[in-house]
């Protein structure tokens, strides 16, 4: 998969209001600040498409972007910022479920997981709910280049020991580093991966 072209197209503030179209979607979620917007920026090779902070609580909005006139990425805020108050927390969390839930041709989720911290049990959470709604979902261990002393490594390997436990299958799952451009085309390949199957489907 090449990208030929990457273009902002608009922000909605819940499933309801968000762009009318058919073509398939691919969404970013994960806890505030985890980098979901640089992946976008990575991906695409435009810095300036998603706003990013080193902040949390950057993304507010479902924001969607047109890839190559055929399909979308879409950026969505983040959970787990404590220092929202609890009704902004509330309402985000339903923005972000009903996104989940509702926006049918949202073929695939991103599930971002910081790769240098140890397993989160807010994360844990999170993918148990996935399963149970049945949302087909890829893991990406985001933050490679942080890594000292073997700390990334052994974060993703505890954490996909601790998954093990549960699921009889692991999802599929790939590491990668938006400031040193890691994991770049193996995303993109699994993105086109799951375009053709969906086209032979058809
Ligand atoms: P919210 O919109 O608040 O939910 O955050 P987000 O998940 O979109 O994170 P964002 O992309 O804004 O990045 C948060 C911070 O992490 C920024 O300071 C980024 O520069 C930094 N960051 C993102 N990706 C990487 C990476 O691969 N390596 C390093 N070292 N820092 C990163
Ligand atoms: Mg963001």
């Amino acid at each position: 998969m090449q990208i030929k072209s990457a273009k902002y197209e608009s922000s909605a503030i819940s499933v309801e209001k968000c762009i009318n179209t058919d073509k398939a979607e691919f969404a970013f979620i994960g806890r505030s600040n985890v980098g979901k917007s640089s992946l976008i920026n990575m991906l695409t090779g435009n810095e300036k498409l998603a706003m990013t902070s080193s902040t949390p609580g950057k993304t507010i909005l479902i924001n969607h972007f047109l890839i190559n006139n055929e399909w979308y990425l879409v950026d969505l805020p983040g959970y787990g910022y404590a220092k929202r108050g609890k009704k902004q927390q509330e309402q985000l969390a339903q923005m972000i479920k009903g996104y989940i839930l509702r926006r049918e041709q949202m073929v695939n989720l991103f599930l971002l997981i910081d790769g240098n911290i140890p397993p989160q049990r807010i994360d844990l959470d999170f993918i148990e709910w996935l399963g149970e709604n049945g949302v087909p979902f890829t893991i990406i261990f985001t933050k490679a280049d942080k890594s000292r002393k073997g700390s990334f490594g052994k974060s993703v390997k505890a954490f996909l020991n601790g998954l093990g436990e549960q699921w009889e299958e692991l999802p599929p799952h790939f590491e990668v580093s938006s400031a040193k451009r890691i994991g770049r085309q193996e995303i993109l390949d699994h993105i086109d991966d799951i375009l053709t199957s969906l086209a032979a489907d058809s």
